[in-house]
């Protein structure tokens, strides 16, 4: 009896500091949560602070030509803000563009950027003179002496060269039905990451178990080759400013008809019994 009662005691002992803990993680919780409230208040509610919109999160440029990296921004101090441009190229670190005070230049611009960058009132970047190298992610960063947070805003540049006219190559122009592997090859001059394609009769080429492109579709290979590839073939070459089609090129597929394999087969035959007959004939007439 004794034993019995000293374990449901026990039990009971553990049991309530449990229940007390349990009540006061719901209380930690509650109060973490309601300090979050109370946090995201005073975020929302935050009045001095930069804001900047951007018209476009991706710009492309020609090699040679401008871009306008637009932004305006909007502030409660009536300050000049300081604005910082950063470029981000592929693992590499950030390089500072420009930065400036409103729109005078802090010190000096890196040579490569000589005479070729604009700072407008607004924030607004413009580059001249487009270099290949000036592909990459810009940060602007505006910040004002009396406002508390400062604004960053993101705006991709691409730099291309335009594709030039690509032409379709292949080794004949016409091809035996059945034939095992025929292969046409797109080619281009100019332009910078070219992106290919294919048509058949004005259609898009997709990848087929029969008409086969390479990995980069710059080759499109056709196997097992059927008299419905008897078409008009043409590429295409894309990049992010341009776009251009070649000359359709005809390819012609001659049948290999079993008629025809019957008729000369049987010709020869024919003229070998007519050879023999009449080898024999002459003798007899003797
Ligand atoms: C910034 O401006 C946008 C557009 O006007 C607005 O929706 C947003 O709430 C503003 N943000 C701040 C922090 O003022
Ligand atoms: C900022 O100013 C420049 C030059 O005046 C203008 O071309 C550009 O559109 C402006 N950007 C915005 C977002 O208003
Ligand atoms: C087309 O398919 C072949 C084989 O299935 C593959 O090797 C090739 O990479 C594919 N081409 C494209 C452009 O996906």
């Amino acid at each position: 009896m004794k034993e019995e009662r000293r374990k449901t005691s026990s039990t009971e002992d553990t049991a309530i500091p449990s229940q007390f803990s349990l009540f006061g993680l719901l209380l930690l919780f509650q109060a973490v949560f309601t300090e979050r409230r109370v946090l995201g208040c005073v975020h929302a509610v935050r009045v001095a602070g930069v804001n900047i919109t951007s018209q476009a999160h991706l710009v492309r440029g020609t090699l040679g030509g401008e871009a306008l990296l637009s932004v305006s921004y909007t502030s409660t101090s009536s300050d000049q803000p300081v604005i910082k441009w950063q470029l981000k190229r592929d693992k590499q670190q950030p390089i500072t563009v420009v930065q400036s005070i409103g729109t005078s230049v802090i010190g000096n611009l890196r040579p490569e950027y000589r005479n070729r960058i604009v700072v407008f009132e607004n924030g607004t970047l413009l580059l001249h003179n487009l270099q290949l190298s000036d592909e990459g992610a810009y940060e602007v960063e505006i910040s004002i002496t009396d406002d508390a947070f400062t604004a960053e805003r993101n705006i991709n540049l691409t730099v291309d060269v335009p594709v030039s006219r690509p032409y379709v190559q292949m080794i004949a122009s016409s091809v035996l039905e059945l034939s095992e592997l025929f292969t046409l090859h797109c080619s281009h001059v100019d332009g910078t990451k070219p992106t290919y394609g294919w048509l058949k009769g004005g259609k898009v080429l997709t990848n087929d178990s029969r008409l086969l492109l390479s990995h980069d579709q710059k080759y499109l290979t056709i196997a097992r080759v059927l008299m419905s590839d008897d078409d008009v073939y043409g590429c295409t070459v894309d990049n992010p400013i341009s776009s251009m089609r070649s000359v359709p090129v005809k390819l012609t597929v001659y049948r290999r008809s079993s008629l025809y394999i019957i008729l000369t087969t049987g010709g020869i035959f024919l003229l070998i019994t007519l050879v023999t007959v009449c080898a024999c004939w002459k003798p007899s007439k003797k």
